[in-house]
């Protein structure tokens, strides 16, 4: 006979996934909803001088760290939330993208930065 605490048990971790679910559809839906098109203009506008044209790194030479090969598996390891806080916090030897572009046009130009070819 299921107890007291056991049904309680079991209706909070319903609620627990149940809250889990409905929080992971709307991010899988944002970032299908990028719009690589765009992304693409945010790109050959602002990073392609230094990431070059198809993103392998070879734009402006600064003396210090060189643009990141966006192709190569290294960056096409890590996740979107963590290239999203690169691109909104920048580096050594790359701007602070946070106060340029949307929260849309960042997510748009990751989009499109995933398309890349190596
Ligand atoms: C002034 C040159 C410059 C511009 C402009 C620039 N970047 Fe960068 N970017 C760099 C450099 C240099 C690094 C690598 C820094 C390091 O290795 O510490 C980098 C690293 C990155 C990374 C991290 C890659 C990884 O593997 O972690 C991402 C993502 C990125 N840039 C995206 C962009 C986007 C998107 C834009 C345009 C909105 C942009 N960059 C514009 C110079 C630039």
């Amino acid at each position: 006979m299921p107890t007291l605490a056991g049904t309680v048990c079991m209706g909070l971790i319903t609620i627990v996934m149940g809250v889990q679910v409905s929080i992971a559809a709307p991010n899988e839906l944002e970032s299908k909803r990028a719009d690589v098109a765009k992304g693409e203009k945010v790109f050959v506008r602002h990073c392609a001088g230094c990431h070059g044209s198809e993103g392998k790194g070879d734009g402006y030479l600064l003396l210090g760290p060189e643009p990141a090969n966006l192709t190569r598996p290294t960056t096409k390891k890590r996740s979107d939330t963590m290239l999203l806080q690169t691109i909104h916090e920048g580096k050594p030897n790359m701007p602070s993208w946070k106060t340029r572009l949307s929260e849309g046009d960042s997510r748009n130009v990751l989009a499109y930065i995933r398309t890349l070819k190596k």
